[in-house]
């Protein structure tokens, strides 16, 4: 049987044959033999939008995989910079790569005087850190005009590097601003997550010291949370950058995206809903309320995964390296109930609906001293690297302007009526 469809209009009876290529079929076929016909997807549930080689995802068998390289692997294996020079690069590097990529990054972590004394400083005082860092993002762009030649790769690169940089940097400040604390500057002798943690953490001492295990399980979450191809956010920067805007204002709009509550704003939603169910014993009530249809399992659900998010599985033994250290989390309990309850539940099961990577990942950020106002920016830390690598290879591929068809159902045409005849 040949790898194809065959398309009939039955307005006239003639068909056409599409090949399928790399697990679907092009467009152009239905757009040549069907002028003016719009394949009407919202939310894109079933439309590919872009060839791209950075991650995969097997949705059915719970596969996630950077640049081929299963995500197990990497977590067990990697650091987070190795794996955003992976992402970006398309290959893992040699020491030589690896040692300068650490150094450029490593020096390229401040931010400009102005933008931290008379931005970040003139927010309101509760503002909300992803806010916060949603809005420094895109007034970054104004510190870096020649980010707008997008057309050359050396530009673009070293816009990547600044970016992977300075993210922890405006997220601590961010987080410092909200409570009143002094910045603290970043260091060059520490690794990135051991940086981002002093960033954070550090009060009076000459040195932020904290576990190992901590520093590795934050650089373990940070690899989890790189990339994940065609997410709301990633969506998003392409889609941005496709009008060729800077990257900042590529990343700015992906942030914006991530901040919701169905995307990356779920780690968070996690946690305020397990304080919700506040015991052990109020869980069967919160879940026969979710099946009843009047609110949704937070950190549950996938779009793609229809079998176990990888990512929630290694989060999972990434959080009991943690609770050895820091103690137990006393919301653990519930979600442990709360995950029984729904694995084994035919409303659950029958929706595919499995823990995510936001089930978990609230509990170590929370055990590890992070308030949960600050989830969402853990979690643009990393993506960062994702959504630049994405930019990246849509301009490398030449990619079109990103504008969608759509079904009109509104009005037909009608004549304006004066206000005094209404
Ligand atoms: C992330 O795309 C990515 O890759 C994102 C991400 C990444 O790394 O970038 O993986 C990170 O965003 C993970 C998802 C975090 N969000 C949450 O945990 C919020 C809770 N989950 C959902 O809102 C939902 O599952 C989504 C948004 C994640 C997926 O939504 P879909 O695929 O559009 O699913 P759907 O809304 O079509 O739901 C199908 C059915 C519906 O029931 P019926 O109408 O058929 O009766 O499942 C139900 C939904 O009501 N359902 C849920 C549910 N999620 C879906 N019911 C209860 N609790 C849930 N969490």
């Amino acid at each position: 049987m040949p790898d194809s469809i065959t398309i009939t209009d039955n307005r006239t009876g003639e068909s056409f044959e599409v090949p399928i290529v790399d697990g679907g079929v092009d467009s152009a076929e239905w757009k040549n033999n069907l002028p003016g016909l719009w394949f009407n997807d919202p939310g894109y549930t079933t439309t590919s939008a872009c060839l791209s080689s950075i991650t995969e995802i097997k949705g059915d068998e719970g596969i996630l995989r950077y640049r081929g390289y299963p995500i197990e692997q990497l977590a067990e294996q990697s650091t987070y910079l190795e794996v955003a020079y992976l992402l970006v690069n398309g290959e893992l590097p040699d020491k030589g790569q690896y040692d300068q990529w650490v150094h450029d990054i490593t020096h390229h972590t401040y931010t400009h005087e102005n933008f931290r004394r008379r931005f970040v400083d003139g927010f309101h005082f509760n503002a909300h850190p992803m806010g916060m860092l949603t809005s420094s993002l895109a007034a970054m762009s104004t510190f870096y005009p020649e980010a707008k030649d997008i057309e050359d790769p050396a530009n673009r690169m070293l816009q990547i590097t600044r970016l992977i940089a300075k993210l922890p940097t405006l997220a601590a400040a961010s987080y410092r601003f909200s409570i009143g604390m002094p910045y603290v500057f970043p260091e060059n002798d520490l690794s990135f997550p051991h940086n981002f943690l002093s960033m954070m953490f550090k009060v009076a001492e000459d040195k932020y010291e904290t576990d190992p295990a901590i520093v590795r399980a934050l650089d373990i979450l940070f690899i989890l949370h790189a990339d994940h191809e065609q997410n709301c956010s990633t969506t998003t920067a392409r889609t941005v950058g496709s009008a060729h805007a800077d990257p900042y204002s590529s990343v700015a709009a992906a942030a914006a995206a991530l901040y919701g509550p169905r995307h990356g704003g779920a780690n968070e939603a996690v946690l305020n809903m397990l304080d919700e169910i506040g015991t052990y014993d109020q869980v069967d009530d919160f879940i026969a309320g979710v099946k009843r249809g009047e609110r949704r399992l937070m950190g549950f659900g996938h779009r793609v995964y229809k079998n176990f998010d990888p990512r929630a599985t290694i989060i999972k033994n990434a959080a009991d390296e943690v609770f050895k250290v820091t103690g137990s989390n006393p919301r653990l309990d519930i979600a442990l109930k709360l995950e029984e309850a729904a694995l084994n539940d035919e409303y659950f099961i029958s929706r595919k609906l499995y823990p995510n990577v936001d089930f978990y990942s609230g509990l170590i950020y929370q055990s590890l001293g992070f308030p949960p106002e600050m989830f969402t920016v853990l979690f643009a830390i990393p993506r960062v690297s994702g959504w630049l690598a994405h930019w990246n290879e849509m301009l490398e591929h030449n990619s079109r302007i990103t504008r969608p068809r759509q079904l009109y159902t509104g009005a037909a045409e009608r004549p304006y009526v004066a206000i005094g005849d209404r």
